[in-house]
């Protein structure tokens, strides 16, 4: 969907596999170490291969709310960016992991990225108010860069079907489409 409000992006809300989705780059919710883990995480890694690890060893980490991208590997995806988010309702944390996300995206040049629902699975953010953040903060930096941007595509992976739901109803409202 095209938003309305001049702003200048797509928009897809998607149910399913994030490592399926064929992007120019897809996000990672990751740990600070960038050493892999569970969740979506680990769902990443398992489908990239083992040259993923080994480039982010290369990485020194990464700080809660940054975001560092690599190479896909044998993921359908160009590329990964890796960001931590909060462990914990830190909304401005979880805004810095959407923005700084898309700032390499831009800076790489890439015009689709895929998102998962980032700190809301182990790091326990509430699902709906992290929904929130998520939105206003991607609209925000489309406001902020659309026109410079303006082939912007974006994904929002969802997992489950009331996630799906949620996301859905909830982007209608902000994006006011
Ligand atoms: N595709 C898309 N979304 C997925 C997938 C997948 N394959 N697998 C899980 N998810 C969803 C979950 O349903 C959840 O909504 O990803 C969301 C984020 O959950 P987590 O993966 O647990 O991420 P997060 O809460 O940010 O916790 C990060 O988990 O695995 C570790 O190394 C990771 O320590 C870090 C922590």
């Amino acid at each position: 969907t095209k938003a309305g409000n001049g702003i200048q992006a797509s928009f897809t809300v998607c149910l399913g596999d994030i490592t399926e989705l064929k992007v120019d780059a897809i996000v990672n919710a990751a740990n600070c170490r960038l050493s892999g883990g569970g969740g979506v995480d680990g769902a990443i890694h398992r489908a990239a291969g083992p040259g993923l690890l080994e480039e982010c060893k290369t990485l020194n980490g990464c700080a809660t709310g940054e975001a560092k991208i690599t190479k896909g590997y044998n993921l359908k995806a160009k590329y990964v960016i890796h960001t931590p988010g909060p462990q914990g309702e830190y909304p401005k944390l979880l805004e810095n992991s959407y923005m700084n996300s898309l700032n390499l995206v831009k800076q790489n040049h890439l015009e689709s990225v895929a998102f998962p629902c980032i700190s809301t699975g182990v790091y326990g953010y509430d699902f709906e108010r992290a929904t929130k953040v998520a939105l206003y903060s991607v609209r925000k930096w489309i406001q902020e860069n659309g026109e410079s941007t303006p082939n912007m595509h974006i994904y929002f992976c969802t997992h489950n079907r009331s996630d799906f739901d949620f996301y859905n109803d909830t982007i209608v409202k902000v994006f006011k489409f």
